[in-house]
């Protein structure tokens, strides 16, 4: 794209401090490899050079939010940082109630426990595991209902992420509204390659859900960088601000659960913004036994002001731009080297199509998992599966998922990565990719019983 040839998308921020970076040898590499089973979860970070594993708390605060941190009050209860971050998510998000988390998972489990009950059925735009889980745990089963175009890496849809009203309306029809406590909409849709979703397809979903009584529960993780791309490609929304279209998009959902370590620059943090009095009552009461006091959830003072000081920094259009700019920029430097990734790019990371890069690898040889140890290999870069091993397996059979997509995310913290790092990034894989076949598969030799990908162990096949 002309703009980030340009190098218009530059950051807007200067650097204040640095954080030095440990090069390795490709023997070093070898053994830690080996130690960690072929899981790049499983190595320390002592060992990596560039780490492009998550987004998820990897961030860089700013000053900003540095200054906020020594304003934390730690009262135990009724800290003032609490009401600030309150007050900025009732102006920001636009929902009447805060319980605040440890982060994303903390709000998943309360709403899954207070909404979901035993045969349930949870319908969302693709899973992602923990949501996912959360929802099984509570006794409800998780059902897709993104568009087919998802699910094909290939597809250059400019919303890949909506979710299918056919396919939802069909479900309604099949198990009953009684029985679907609320749908998932994920804002943006982290396991399809960080896609977004289209306002009007939300709007959609809010309408048909209001018919049926059925609640719309935001994963709003990624909406600001989501708002981003309802900016850039959905018609109408050209000259309004983000901050103006993330309110909107929220205003089509009954809550939204939030992992702040993404989109609001924090290290640590999360909430579940609500709506109905009832249901903010429940989460309260449950809030304490799980996380901590309602105006803490397991957060320090200083956290709830970092995260509040975050949501004002992430809304800033500058910000969003150089954040999407970079992410874009990888893309296309490794789409000109003709390397296989999803399209179009997302908000937050660049997923290599594993099953493309490393045709002559079954599906059980777990090609994505391969290519992440042969990168981290190469070069001391660290990225995630996000394919086979993710997907965990069937509750009833058993048996493996196997997803149609077996990718590997390259995920870009905010603000930590400058360009340069990004065009080693794209050396490295170029790297991998010019021996690619060459390349043997692995086998699992460890197995946990949840999120197994977190601590899983591989073996390479002879
Ligand atoms: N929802 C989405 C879309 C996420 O990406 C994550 C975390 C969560 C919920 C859970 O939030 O980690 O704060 O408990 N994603 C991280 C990742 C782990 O690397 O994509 P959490």
């Amino acid at each position: 794209m002309e703009q980030s040839k340009k190098r218009s998308w530059a950051e807007p921020f200067k650097i204040k401090v640095v954080e030095l970076l440990k090069m390795t040898t490709p023997e070093e590499r070898q053994k830690a490899l080996l130690e960690a089973g072929y899981n790049t979860f499983l190595l320390r970070s002592d060992d990596v050079y560039i780490d492009l594993l998550t987004d998820s708390g990897t961030n860089a605060m700013s000053d900003y939010q540095w200054a906020g941190m020594m304003l934390g009050d730690e009262a135990y209860a009724g800290s003032k940082n609490f009401y600030n971050l309150e007050h900025n998510v009732q102006k920001y998000y636009g929902y009447k109630y805060l319980v605040p988390t440890h982060q994303g998972r903390g709000a998943e489990h309360i709403i899954s426990k207070i909404l979901i009950k035993p045969g349930h059925y949870i319908p969302g735009n693709m899973y992602f595991t923990t949501t996912r889980l959360h929802q099984e745990l509570a006794g409800g089963t998780f059902v897709d209902v993104i568009i087919d175009e998802a699910h094909d890496p290939e597809s250059t849809h400019p919303f890949k992420g909506n979710v299918d009203l056919q396919k939802y309306e069909d479900l309604i029809k099949k198990v009953g509204p009684k029985n679907i406590p609320y749908i998932t909409v994920a804002l943006t849709v982290n396991m399809a390659g960080g896609q977004p979703v289209s306002v009007e397809n939300l709007k959609q979903v809010h309408e048909m859900s209001k018919k049926h009584g059925i609640r719309v529960v935001l994963d709003a993780t990624r909406a600001i960088e989501n708002a981003y791309f309802v900016k850039t490609r959905e018609k109408g929304y050209e000259n309004k601000s983000i901050a103006d279209i993330l309110h909107e998009l929220c205003s089509y959902s009954n809550a939204c659960t939030m992992s702040g370590k993404k989109d609001l620059l924090v290290n640590i943090g999360g909430f579940l913004a609500l709506n109905e009095s009832e249901v903010f009552e429940e989460a309260r009461n449950m809030v304490v036994v799980y996380e901590g006091l309602h105006t803490y959830g397991g957060l320090a003072g200083r956290d709830m002001e970092a995260m509040s000081r975050g949501i004002e920094e992430a809304v800033q259009e500058a910000h969003i731009r150089a954040r999407i700019g970079q992410v874009e920029y990888v893309g296309e430097r490794l789409t000109e080297l003709g390397i296989p990734i999803v399209h179009p790019t997302g908000g937050h990371a660049i997923f290599l199509n594993a099953k493309k890069f490393l045709p002559h690898l079954k599906q059980i040889e777990f090609p994505a998992q391969t290519l992440a140890a042969e990168l981290y290999l190469e070069s001391g870069i660290r990225s995630m599966e996000r394919g086979i091993v993710s997907a965990g397996r069937d509750k009833q059979t058993g048996d493996h998922y196997f997803p149609k997509l077996e990718l590997v995310r390259l995920t870009f913290p905010r603000r930590v990565y400058t360009q340069a790092h990004c065009d080693v990034t794209t050396e490295a894989v170029e790297s991998v990719f010019n021996r690619k076949d060459k390349i043997k598969g692995l086998k699992m030799v460890y197995e946990p019983k949840y999120l197994r990908f977190f601590q899983a162990r591989f073996d390479k096949l002879s």
